[in-house]
């Protein structure tokens, strides 16, 4: 493989490409490699791990966490570090002495994975589409209880940051939700605040530039080929200058410290050619020391690859260690010997623990111990059939999770299709509308089960580990027929593959006998598995080209992972309108019906930008090389979505934030007040340094705040996300920056209502690769509010 030293001597020698960012950073580049050898970011000499000392919040774990570890053997702390066989996904064994319980590791960003009796959750892309702050507090709030109620101590959530969606094939991005880190970062705080306070761990995953599935290659399971050396390839390395890491891509995972996450797991990729779970300088440096990460970091699955580096490196716990007889490699398995024959520093090991144990006081499972993980499972490998069988669903989940479903619905195009005007005939299109025929959960954790001639139903969710299954699932055909029942009028049908003789007979007789069609189409992704294309699954765009033909009256809903293109029909004047509606869980159909009939104005935004082919976003998104150790140079640096967009004016199908509403808003009185206030929001203290620190402001102190006044002006009562843009003045910044959104609801028609944004430090800062520091540039930034990344309608400026 080539050392990380040559990668970038070269990086910075060559001429910037057709796509490449100017890097401003190219002098100071060259200072970088002058002050440090990048074959030394895998030193622990040069990045040191320091020591925990609980932070703000943690203090009283930290101390009886700290008590414990003193009176551990090394046994006793082997058993906590490394994982083994068990009922979960991931155990660690028990510290009987001390009470201490195996520790269950639970799969899920979506719920309880591989359970039955919890719910399917809408994923975090669903409810990032809500921009709604509330609802994704609550959503974990809610899911938070039901791990805790299965017996779940480290929920494997949230998805932080990594991927982040640097291309839209990346097939688990929908595990995550915004492309824009600003963004991420608020769902991320949310997120891990809500599984905190309802009892269990939050693990902030995939520690870092994790943001391709191809060539990932966890440890045992390469993609194995003769011809390479070793028999194996190496997991793809991430290579990436300081600044986009601090500006873009750390960003998120500083919102997840923040708020207090208790894990953080490192990735399967490598970064500057050194495994992700072994880099010092990611670990040590930039997660313990500069964010001041106080909780444990564990590998992924088959993410963990030495003995050593990772030892002193910042990797805290093994996963899953010996389970699966270590196929996933059980790296630290001679713990104890290391540690009784002087290889290993006790203390080295201690300290881990005390990371580790620390959280586990912090959210009192000591004393507030949870159930046994109970095994009702429906999938191998985790089938036991003293399984016996736990719902733990509450009253109220299925509301909330319609409810997030129902203010994601992004509103694409409308040229009169919707709402739908009491339509006394409805003809429907789509498997994606009903039911899977052979079972909603058929086709497993994975889709590995889905039978591949099959129409697998409607799209609730991704496959891999951020699935969960479904306790049944209000299909949207399920929810159009109760809205039937409730008008007295009729609904229609047509699941089969459309390019059947005897479907394209039904389209044709039904079609022109209905007033409106609604086609469901989709695109289903997953853990392991980037989209070769932006293609729609199946039969769906022929499905649409029928409809379009039958019909004048076409309204369709995507059901999808990621961006897909719609660029053959999205114009065709016969589509009315076309809905986006995620991946919504359990409750779908009850989401979704009450738009399209105009109970409830959509009042979701798209959280990424929607291109019109793969060629508008940055080239190498997802590296295909089949080589040893391939190589992902992000030289797209910070431009990565409406950033690459915005730079080379590149004119998108829908852009960042957009979504159409029933109604129309006006903004106005767009006015800044330069009252500046404390943080009161950082429950734990980074210590990311910045210009003008004088010993007691921070960061995250709110510089000023914006405010603005939405009317609507149209006649239905209606929800607004207005957000707000930030324009830096600085080289090598992007056009402008998402910094703010508030998503003001249920406004009156002829009402308004306040939109404001407080503004922090870090959020009109850059960072200075030179001088390791964030600095607010001088200058005049222009402040934007507006309706999305595109329709700025208010604008103002600020001076520092
Ligand atoms: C990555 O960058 C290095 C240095 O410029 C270059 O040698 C290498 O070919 C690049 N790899 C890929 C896959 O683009
Ligand atoms: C790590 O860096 C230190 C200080 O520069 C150096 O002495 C040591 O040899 C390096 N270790 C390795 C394994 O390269
Ligand atoms: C470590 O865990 C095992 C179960 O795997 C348990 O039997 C043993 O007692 C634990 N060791 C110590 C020293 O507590
Ligand atoms: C990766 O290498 C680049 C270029 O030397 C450096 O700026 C960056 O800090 C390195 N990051 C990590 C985490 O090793
Ligand atoms: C310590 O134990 C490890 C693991 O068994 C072994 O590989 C190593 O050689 C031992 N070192 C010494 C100095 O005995
Ligand atoms: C199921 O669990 C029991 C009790 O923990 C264990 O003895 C048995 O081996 C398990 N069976 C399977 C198939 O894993
Ligand atoms: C159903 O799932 C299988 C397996 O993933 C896939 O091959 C097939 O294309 C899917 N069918 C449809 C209509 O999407
Ligand atoms: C359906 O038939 C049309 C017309 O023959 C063809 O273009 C299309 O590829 C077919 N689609 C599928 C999914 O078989
Ligand atoms: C629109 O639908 C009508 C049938 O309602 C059809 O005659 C016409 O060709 C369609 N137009 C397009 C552009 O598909
Ligand atoms: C290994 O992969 C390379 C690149 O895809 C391919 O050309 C070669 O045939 C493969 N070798 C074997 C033995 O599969
Ligand atoms: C901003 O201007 C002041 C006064 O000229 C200067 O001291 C400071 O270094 C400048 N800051 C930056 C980030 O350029
Ligand atoms: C605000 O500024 C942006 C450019 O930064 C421009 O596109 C937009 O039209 C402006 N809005 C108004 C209302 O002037």
């Amino acid at each position: 493989m080539l050392p990380a030293t040559v990668i970038f001597a070269l990086l910075a020698a060559s001429p910037a490409s057709a796509y490449s960012f100017e890097r401003s950073i190219e002098n100071t580049f060259a200072g970088h490699l002058v002050r440090r050898d990048s074959d030394d970011f895998a030193n622990s000499t040069l990045w040191p791990a320091p020591a925990a000392n609980g932070g703000k919040a943690w203090t009283k774990a930290f101390a009886k966490a700290k008590a414990t570890v003193a009176q551990l053997t090394p046994e006793e702390l082997f058993n906590l570090t490394v994982g083994l066989d068990g009922r979960c996904v991931g155990n660690t064994a028990p510290v009987p002495r001390f009470n201490i319980p195996e520790f269950c590791f639970g799969d899920g960003p979506a719920g309880v994975r591989d359970v039955e009796g919890v719910s399917q959750f809408p994923a975090e892309l669903t409810t990032a589409a809500t921009w709604d702050r509330d609802l994704m507090y609550r959503r974990n709030k809610a899911m938070g209880q039901e791990f805790y109620d299965q017996g779940v101590h480290i929920p494997l959530a949230p998805v932080s940051g990594g991927p982040l969606g640097r291309s839209p094939l990346e097939g688990r991005a929908w595990e995550g939700g915004f492309t824009d880190p600003y963004a991420c970062g608020e769902a991320a705080y949310q997120y891990v605040t809500a599984f905190v306070d309802s009892g269990v761990a939050s693990v902030a995953k995939h520690w870092i530039l994790y943001e391709q599935e191809l060539n990932r290659n966890p440890h045992g399971l390469q993609t194995k080929n003769a011809s390479w050396p070793g028999g194996t390839q190496l997991p793809v390395s991430s290579n990436i200058d300081d600044k986009p890491m601090h500006e873009v891509y750390m960003w998120a995972f500083a919102e997840a410290v923040r708020a207090g996450t208790t894990h953080v797991m490192c990735s399967y990729n490598q970064i500057n050619n050194t495994h992700s779970c072994s880099n010092a300088k990611s670990l040590n440096g930039l997660l313990k020391t500069e964010l001041n990460f106080q909780g444990a970091i564990m590998s992924d699955w088959g993410g963990h690859w030495d003995t050593f580096p990772s030892m002193y490196n910042g990797m805290d716990m093994s996963m899953p260690g010996s389970q699966l007889d270590s196929l996933l490699g059980d790296f630290w398995a001679d713990c104890v010997e290391l540690i009784n024959n002087g290889t290993v520093a006790e203390d080295i090991v201690r300290e881990k623990v005390v990371r580790i144990l620390t959280p586990y006081y912090h959210l009192g499972q000591d004393v507030n111990p949870l159930p046994d993980f109970i095994y009702n499972t429906i999938g191998p490998p985790y089938v036991n059939d003293t399984a016996g069988y736990r719902n733990v669903r509450k009253s109220g989940t299925a509301d909330l999770i319609k409810e997030i479903g129902m203010s994601s619905v992004t509103l694409l195009k409308n040229t009169g299709g919707l709402p739908l005007k009491t339509p006394q005939r409805v003809a429907v299109l789509g498997d994606d509308a009903t039911d899977n025929i052979y079972g909603a959960n058929s086709c497993g954790a994975t889709n590995s089960a889905c039978l591949i001639t099959n129409l697998n139903g409607t799209l609730t969710i991704g496959f891999g580990a951020g699935s969960a299954y479904s306790p049944y699932i209000v299909t949207p055909f399920d929810a159009l027929k109760q809205r039937a029942i409730q008008d007295n009028t009729e609904v229609y049908g047509m699941f089969a593959d459309s390019n059947s003789t005897t479907a394209v007979a039904a389209i044709q007789t039904m079609l022109p006998l209905s007033d409106v069609t609604i086609v469901f189409v989709n695109r289903w992704f997953g853990r392991g598995m980037d989209a070769p294309s932006l293609d729609l699954t199946g039969d769906a765009d022929y499905l649409v080209e029928q409809a379009v033909s039958y019909s004048s009256n076409v309204v369709v809903v995507i059901h999808a992972t990621g961006v897909v293109n719609i660029e053959k029909w999205a114009d065709n004047p016969n589509v009315t309108a076309i809905v986006a509606a995620y991946l919504p869980g359990q409750e779908s159909g009850a989401g979704l019906v009450p738009i399209l009939y105009g109970d409830v104005s959509p009042s979701g935004k798209i959280p990424w930008t929607w291109g019109k082919s793969l060629d508008d976003y940055p080239p190498n998104g997802i590296v295909t090389d089949m080589v040893y150790s391939p190589q992902s140079n992000f030289t797209e640096g910070s431009f990565i979505d409406y950033r690459w967009f915005d730079k080379y004016n590149i004119t998108p199908r829908y852009e960042f934030g957009y979504g159409l509403s029933y109604t129309t808003f006006k903004y106005s009185q767009l006015s800044i007040s330069k009252k500046s206030s404390k943080d009161s929001t950082s429950i734990m203290d980074t210590a990311e340094p910045f210009v003008g620190y004088d010993g007691s402001n921070s960061l995250y102190d709110v510089l000023f705040t914006a405010s603005a006044k939405i009317t609507n002006t149209g006649d239905y009562t209606a929800s607004e996300v207005a957000q707000l843009y930030i324009s830096i003045p600085e080289d090598g910044q992007p056009v402008r920056v998402l910094r703010g959104f508030d998503k003001v609801k249920d406004i009156k028609p002829g009402a308004s209502a306040t939109a404001s944004f407080a503004i922090r430090r870090k959020d009109v800062s850059a960072w200075s690769t030179v001088d390791q520091h964030w600095y607010v540039p001088n200058g005049t930034f222009t402040i934007s509010v507006g309706a999305s990344s595109r329709n700025l309608l208010l604008n103002t400026t600020w001076t520092p």
